[in-house]
């Protein structure tokens, strides 16, 4: 319905301060004073690491949906620093461009049913590229065809020619190129909770006490690092569907009782975030309930020195979305020297 407008064209035009408000909606992390500090999106969370290292992003489209995405690779580019390049769905497909397995195809569409970003689609898929669909239309070809996606959520275009479309798809990218680090999602995720508990055993009891102890002094959180042997000892009675439990399960000679701990706190429904070497999150975690956290393998003594790193980014992150001073933590001083 065209309400007082006399054109859908001129309704849709008009509409953008809505369509944009509802392309973003839910997708800003706000920290301090309502400021944006970082970008979710849901859809792409089990690609992101694969995209990441990427050694191309190409975006690929028809028309309109083509020129959001050229109006937008330049911040992509710059962020990402990951070369971009533009394909024209029907060019790329006469030339049988070259697209490889370490490339990202983004298929941006607003239909998502235009059949020569389909059949480029297609043609992606059949080379081995990870293929991510930029639709506003739940269920279309290119939403279902696709690795992953993010949707445009503008509200049905209806004049043929597109214009609340492309704005929404300029934002998305956007805010695809301003994604950043897993650690600063999950931080996102965990900045208003009181408390986080983390498992360490062996080479790692001190990675969960020291993960811990950066937790409660920069980012003022309650936070415990516990030996996981002493779990049944006391502080599984703190295990509920609300409490962030690290576990850290890194491939070492405690891998087979860390895994034992995970189903223990899966029983009681806890709350997990499972650390864990690349590759090994199927077997970690098979039911997909724990958020992962990757790490590389290194030999077991060494792996301390890996783990803790996407820690301390944690506490990093969560310092700066709760507000507070990274630098000088409340009440601490670099040097104590007094008793
Ligand atoms: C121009 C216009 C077209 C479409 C193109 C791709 O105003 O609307 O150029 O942008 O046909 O369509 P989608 O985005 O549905 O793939």
């Amino acid at each position: 319905r065209k309400g007082n407008f006399e054109h859908f064209m001129q309704k849709e035009i008009h509409e953008q301060p809505d369509s944009l408000t509802m392309t973003m909606r839910g997708r800003l992390i706000r920290g301090g004073e309502q400021k944006a500090k970082g970008i979710l999106l849901g859809g792409l969370k089990d690609y992101l690491k694969t995209m990441r290292r990427s050694r191309r992003i190409l975006f690929i489209g028809c028309g309109t949906s083509y020129n959001a995405a050229l109006a937008a690779r330049p911040v992509v580019e710059e962020l990402s620093g990951i070369p971009v390049t533009m394909e024209i769905a029907s060019d790329l497909l006469d030339r049988q461009g070259p697209i490889y397995r370490e490339d990202t195809a983004i298929f941006v569409s607003q239909s998502g049913e235009t059949a020569d970003t389909l059949q480029a689609l297609e043609y992606a898929k059949s080379n081995g590229a990870l293929c991510v669909g930029i639709t506003n239309t739940v269920g279309s070809a290119i939403a279902r065809g696709t690795h992953c996606g993010i949707h445009l959520n503008a509200g049905c275009e209806i004049g043929v020619a597109s214009t609340k479309a492309y704005t929404s798809q300029i934002a998305v990218i956007v805010m695809l190129a301003l994604l950043d680090k897993d650690m600063k999602e999950l931080a996102a995720l965990l900045m208003d909770e009181q408390s986080l508990l983390v498992f360490g055993r062996g080479y790692n009891y001190a990675t969960a006490l020291e993960c811990a102890l950066k937790v409660k002094e920069v980012s003022l959180m309650h936070a415990e690092g516990i030996v996981a042997g002493e779990m049944k000892h006391g502080p599984l009675a703190l295990v509920d569907e609300t409490l962030p439990i690290i576990v850290i399960a890194t491939g070492d000679a405690s891998l087979n009782k860390q895994q034992s701990v995970i189903q223990q706190l899966k029983a009681r429904k806890g709350r997990l975030i499972v650390m864990c070497t690349e590759g090994d999150a199927e077997f970690m975690c098979p039911d997909r309930t724990c958020r992962i956290i990757e790490v590389p393998k290194v030999h077991d003594c060494l792996q301390p020195i890996i783990n803790i790193v996407p820690l301390q980014l944690l506490a990093y992150h969560l310092t700066v979305f709760r507000g507070f001073n990274v630098d000088q933590p409340r009440n601490l001083a670099k040097s104590v020297t007094t008793q």
